[in-house]
């Protein structure tokens, strides 16, 4: 997709009410694989500025956000600060108890360098896994951003051990530049 294309996205965003562009990935994500259960709960990391999240609230479920910086959105929870830091206790108490969804679009300050940014990001989704499978309850599904790399099939087959059903999905909103893909992981296994 070229960049003209890329920025009707944004376009298209901001006409809906949208602050970014990503909601067009998580709604695409969704039709294919329905990840998202109406009424039920999400975790979503990496929120701001708030597209996913305001998307998820729209489809009616409640939403527990984590990022550097809240969101500017009303309906959700938001928790500031690191990923890396936070408690998996303190992400549970917000969402009270165990949750349907753990949606990750987690991304790195880009530095230009493709490895750095690639291990970087990948310190994240392997982040936002653990969280996952520590958060969600049994059968409940895994959304996260991948920046491709060495480490990126390696990251999927972990993946494939906490989840019955994995999927790999370069949705069209995404710049055909951009070294980004998604993993959808369908039904947590029991611990
Ligand atoms: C692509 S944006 C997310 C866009 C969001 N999904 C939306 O639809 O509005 C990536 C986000 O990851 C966040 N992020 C990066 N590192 C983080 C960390 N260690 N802890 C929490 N959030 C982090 C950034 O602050 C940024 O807001």
């Amino acid at each position: 997709m070229g960049y003209d294309r890329a920025d009707a996205w944004t376009r298209k965003a901001k006409a809906a009410g949208f602050p970014a562009r990503s909601v067009f990935k998580l709604e695409e994500i969704d039709q294919l694989h329905h990840v998202v259960k109406p009424g039920g709960s999400a975790i979503d990391l990496g929120c701001f500025p708030g597209s996913w999240s305001k998307w998820l609230i729209g489809r009616g479920a409640r939403v527990v956000g984590v990022d550097l910086q809240a969101p500017a959105l009303p309906g959700g929870t938001w928790l500031v600060g690191s990923v890396l830091e936070i408690e998996a206790e303190a992400l549970r108490d917000a969402a009270g108890g165990p949750v349907d969804l753990v949606v990750s679009d987690l991304a790195p300050n880009t530095s230009g360098q493709k490895y750095v940014d690639h291990v970087r990001q990948i310190a994240l989704a392997e982040r936002a896994l653990s969280l996952a499978i520590e958060l969600g309850k049994p059968g409940s599904h895994f959304v996260c951003k991948v920046f491709d790399g060495e480490d990126a099939n390696a990251f999927v087959e972990r993946v494939k051990a906490a989840y019955t059903q994995v999927k790999r999905q370069k949705p069209d909103a995404t710049r055909g530049s951009s070294v980004e893909f998604f993993v959808i992981g369908k039904g947590l296994k029991a611990k």
